[in-house]
């Protein structure tokens, strides 16, 4: 059975439709990368599955159970976690607490032992007392992580994790992001635009073009898409061959 089924999801804000009949499904510890351009629904998608926003049309299925219509508060219980692509941390409150915070909300049973865990499984631990706000980019991506693992997901949702990272931290992330799949098993979907980087950690990827999803398959079969390249890898192309920066 499917961790994750994703059926016919449309979505519009306005006259503008942002997703126009996707559908996709995951398998239980299974890596998935979805690539677009810009505006092409790649968030929107990931708020859709997180429960932020409600779809117009379609249905996802959760574990075999229907959750589209369920509150992001439920689904993060249920086992969706998520980071943002601008992170969403409380700036004034310490790393430490930053976890708690959805553990609390995670019900009974959640303690600080288990927050520190987590610190230490993202590489954290050592700053747990220090103000999120003062941390760096890679330490907030960090603790991102650490938020979604509170709660033990089964899906992670990863929006463009390594963008605007340095070499060495999307090196970095990308050690983490694995160890945290062999260890836990999480099915992880990554909205990426680092492909270098995403390819290394999956064979398996969607790519998004104005709301429809114009290839599904490895990425080497993106290359002789000509609609991929027309709508996405353009200038990306010699990235996307190895040659590129
Ligand atoms: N909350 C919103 N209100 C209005 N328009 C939105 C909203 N969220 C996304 N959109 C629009 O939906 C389209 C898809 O956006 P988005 O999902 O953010 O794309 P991506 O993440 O692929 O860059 C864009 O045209 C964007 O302007
Ligand atoms: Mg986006």
């Amino acid at each position: 059975m499917s961790l994750l089924v994703v059926r016919d999801v449309f979505k519009s804000f306005g006259g503008n439709v942002a997703l126009k009949g996707v559908s996709f499904s995951l398998g239980e510890g299974e890596i998935l990368g979805i690539v677009g351009p810009n505006g092409s629904g790649k968030t929107t998608l990931l708020n859709v599955l997180s429960g932020t926003v409600r779809q117009d049309k379609g249905s996802v299925f959760f574990g075999g159970k229907r959750v589209d219509r369920l509150s992001p508060h439920v689904r993060a219980r249920m086992g969706i976690g998520r980071t943002f692509q601008i992170t969403r941390l409380f700036s004034n409150l310490t790393v430490l607490e930053n976890v708690l915070v959805p553990l609390h909300y995670g019900g009974p049973g959640s303690d600080g032992k288990r927050a520190e865990e987590i610190l230490g499984m993202v590489g954290l631990l050592h700053m747990k007392d220090v103000k999120a706000g003062s941390l760096s980019l890679a330490q907030r991506k960090r603790l991102e992580l650490a938020r979604a693992l509170s709660l033990n997901p089964r899906l992670l949702l990863l929006d463009e994790v390594f963008a605007g990272l340095n070499p060495v931290s999307v090196r970095e992330i990308l050690d983490l992001l694995r160890r945290i799949h062999s260890e836990t098993g999480v099915a992880m979907i990554l909205v990426e635009h680092v492909l270098k980087a995403l390819f290394q950690i999956t064979r398996r990827v969607i790519v998004l073009s104005e709301g429809r999803v114009i290839y599904e398959g490895e990425p080497e079969g993106m290359a002789n898409s000509e609609e991929v390249i027309k709508a996405y890898l353009g200038e990306r192309y010699e990235a996307f061959r190895g040659k590129g920066p």
